[in-house]
């Protein structure tokens, strides 16, 4: 549950400002909510609402060697993507930021938007193994930057730290391709 006194609109134009509010905010989200599905698609709403130059953010969640949609806010979009496909695909594989200043010059780039021009997608790591990816895009182009990238990559740790996955979410262990 969040508190109503928290409701108040995010700051904009000062990052470590709006970091730090977004900090506090999922702080409330996992207080006193474990759920999955119920922390994953709040945190997707906060990002949304809160993060200025957004048309799309949300889940990827792992699914045998593919992605599947989980849960975002944005138009509908594509509901599967394949191991290593598209920017999703590659920060999965990578287990690592993938950050595309422009959609249109990266190659095996998925558009489910037209009015996307970059992107940024993250990989989601509960105790060391991959869950799926967050992704987020813009319609102005170059909008995310490393800051942007270690900041949200704190607050998806603080979000898996109080929050329980199933084990059929995690990748298996002994999976090389995870
Ligand atoms: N552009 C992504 C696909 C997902 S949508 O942007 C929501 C990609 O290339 O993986």
């Amino acid at each position: 549950m969040i508190p109503q006194r928290s409701a108040s609109a995010a700051p904009t134009h000062d990052k470590p400002q709006l970091y730090a509010h977004l900090a506090a905010r999922v702080g409330e989200l996992i207080a006193d909510q474990t759920d999955f599905i119920a922390n994953i698609s709040n945190f997707a709403a906060l990002l949304f609402h809160s993060l200025p130059q957004l048309n799309w953010a949300g889940f990827y969640l792992l699914h045998g060697t593919d992605l599947v949609l989980g849960p975002f806010q944005g138009k509908p979009a594509c509901s599967l993507i394949a191991s290593g496909a598209g920017v999703c695909g590659q920060a999965a594989l990578q287990r690592a930021a993938v950050l595309v200043p422009d959609v249109r010059a990266f190659p095996g780039h998925i558009m489910c938007d037209e009015g996307s021009r970059s992107e940024m997608v993250l990989p989601l790591i509960k105790d060391g193994r991959l869950v799926g990816v967050l992704d987020l895009d813009s319609p102005e182009l170059a909008r995310f930057d490393a800051t942007d990238s270690e900041h949200i990559q704190r607050l998806l740790q603080q979000l898996m730290a109080g929050t329980v996955v199933p084990e059929s979410r995690l990748a298996p262990a002994s999976d090389p391709a995870w």
